[in-house]
């Protein structure tokens, strides 16, 4: 078994033909694009392949061979076929248009630059894949998925069942969490998703995902419903140990994960972690309910609230210009107060203009800007004048929240079935009921003087195997005391 490496495990240095691609055209707006490589106009345009966004016309011949992050400026395409295409369909029905085959048998014309924009192309991860991903349903967002993995154990190696797969968000994210390799023949143990969708179209487009995304040995999709026939991978288990339901009734699904049932899809020897992902909490409470039935424990609920901070410069004073990052507010006591003195000195003069006694002290104050805060303000703003990103203070403000399904995730976990073998050995190990003594029949003085005689012969044992004595401070001896008393507390009996 031989997997070409997939461009979310494995990308590589550089952009390669027939890989995906996701281009960053601006903060939180990204497109998943494949690269091609033209040998010939294509769709029109004389340079090959070209995407086309708001801020330009990006020929791939641009993306190509270029390291992951890279930016690229838009280029200035000849649209030469396309344009006389057009025209020859609008104004002249006799004369056959200028088809795409033909237009493809021209040389690929160089890219030259332009000067409208640019954008990033960056290599496919989980978290750019959820962003860009074409929708089919709801999706799971990156700050739930990320604490779902690590809630659930998902590390390198690690099995999980995932039902519904629906749009794959969470499926290339935990692909990557349990990715250790690819596995080298159908015994190969290595981690892997078992994913399963009951929507036959879902079910289509996702194998074609997983396929084209080169997760084939990775992510194992079945067209399936769960609730009816649970989680068996061609007649086997899949020996699981982590578990994601993002189903309308995940309750339905909780019958097949169970080990006392004669065919489990899950691990016998190790605790299974499962969540749950449900928008409301009535599904939650007969998630739960089932749950405890069948066994599960540590049983709790969390909901996930991300909040992102945009950082900014805010120039604060109250003799600032009006403009876009200005507070027109006091930007400090010294500052309000001058402000103060300064609006009851205009008041003053005013009342007195009006009374007829127009004072003599009515001076250039009453229209200055020279307050000594005003006069810093003003000195900081021209130092930094030509740094105007620099002006101001940092000050930030919370943006609207992420992206998020909100949903509610249930978390539990199913432990080992204790067998009858494992209670051999446990008796074995820690004889029950085999006791020569019972703690507690002795009374204090008693215990403490065994106690003490333990310790002795220990250190006889020591000093025969030619050991070193410990020299036993007297901070030492409290603390044999204080042990030999502890261990007669209730607590340790
Ligand atoms: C909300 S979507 C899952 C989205 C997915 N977690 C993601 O991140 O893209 C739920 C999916 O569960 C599928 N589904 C519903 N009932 C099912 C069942 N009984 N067995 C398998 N899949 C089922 C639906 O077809 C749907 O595609």
């Amino acid at each position: 078994m031989v997997f070409e490496p997939s461009p979310f495990l494995q990308p590589g240095e550089r952009t390669k033909p027939g890989e995906l691609a996701i281009v960053s055209l601006a903060r939180d707006d990204f497109d998943a694009i494949r690269l091609e490589k033209s040998s010939g106009a294509v769709d029109g345009y004389a340079e090959g392949a070209t995407l086309n966004t708001r801020f330009g016309s990006f020929p791939h011949s641009t993306l190509l061979d270029i390291p992951w992050g890279s930016q690229v400026r838009a280029s200035a395409v000849d649209t030469g076929s396309r344009g006389r295409k057009r025209r020859l369909e609008t104004t002249d029905d006799d004369t056959p248009a200028v088809s795409q085959d033909e237009g493809s048998k021209a040389l690929v014309k160089k890219a030259t630059v332009a000067s409208s924009g640019f954008i990033y192309v960056l290599r496919p991860s989980p978290e750019l894949w959820t962003s860009s991903l074409p929708h089919r349903t709801q999706v799971v967002y990156t700050p739930d998925y990320s604490y779902i993995l690590q809630r659930i154990r998902a590390r390198p190696g690690t099995r999980i069942l995932e039902a519904g797969a629906g749009s794959g968000s969470f499926s290339h994210a935990s692909a990557r969490a349990v990715y250790n390799g690819y596995p080298t023949d159908e015994t190969d143990t290595k981690g892997k998703v078992f994913s399963f969708e009951f929507n036959e179209d879902r079910f289509h487009k996702m194998k074609e995902e997983i396929e084209s995304h080169a997760l084939t040995g990775i992510v194992q999709i079945q067209h399936r419903d769960v609730y009816r026939d649970g989680f068996m991978v061609d007649g086997k288990s899949p020996n699981a140990t982590a578990v994601f339901l993002d189903l309308p009734a995940p309750w339905k699904a909780l019958q097949h994960l169970s080990r006392r049932s004669g065919s489990s899809p899950l691990d016998p020897k190790q605790s299974v972690h499962i969540c749950t992902f449900s928008p409301c909490i009535e599904q939650v409470s007969r998630t739960v309910t089932e749950l405890r039935t069948l066994g599960w424990t540590d049983v709790d609920m969390v909901e996930i609230s991300q909040r992102r901070l945009n950082i900014l410069r805010e120039r604060v004073g109250v003799n600032l210009p009006n403009e876009r990052g200005v507070s027109q507010t006091p930007a400090d006591v010294l500052e309000a107060v001058t402000k103060l003195r300064k609006v009851n000195q205009q008041n003053k003069q005013f009342q007195q203009a009006q009374s007829g006694q127009q004072s003599k002290s009515a001076t250039a104050d009453s229209t200055g800007t020279d307050s000594p805060a005003a006069a810093s303000e003003a000195a900081a703003v021209d130092d930094d004048h030509d740094k105007p990103w620099m002006q101001g203070r940092l000050t930030h403000r919370s943006e609207p929240d992420l992206k998020t399904h909100t949903s509610y995730l249930v978390f539990a976990v199913l432990p080992p079935e204790w067998s009858e073998e494992d209670e051999a050995k446990a008796l074995a190990k820690w004889p029950c009921g085999e006791e020569s003594k019972i703690i507690g029949n002795l009374d204090k003085e008693s215990r403490k003087q065994e106690k003490r005689e333990l310790l002795a012969s220990r250190s006889k044992k020591r000093k025969a195997k030619g050991e070193p004595a410990r020299a036993q401070t007297k901070k030492q001896k409290a603390n044999d005391d204080t042990q030999a008393e502890s261990e007669d507390t209730p607590a340790a009996r």
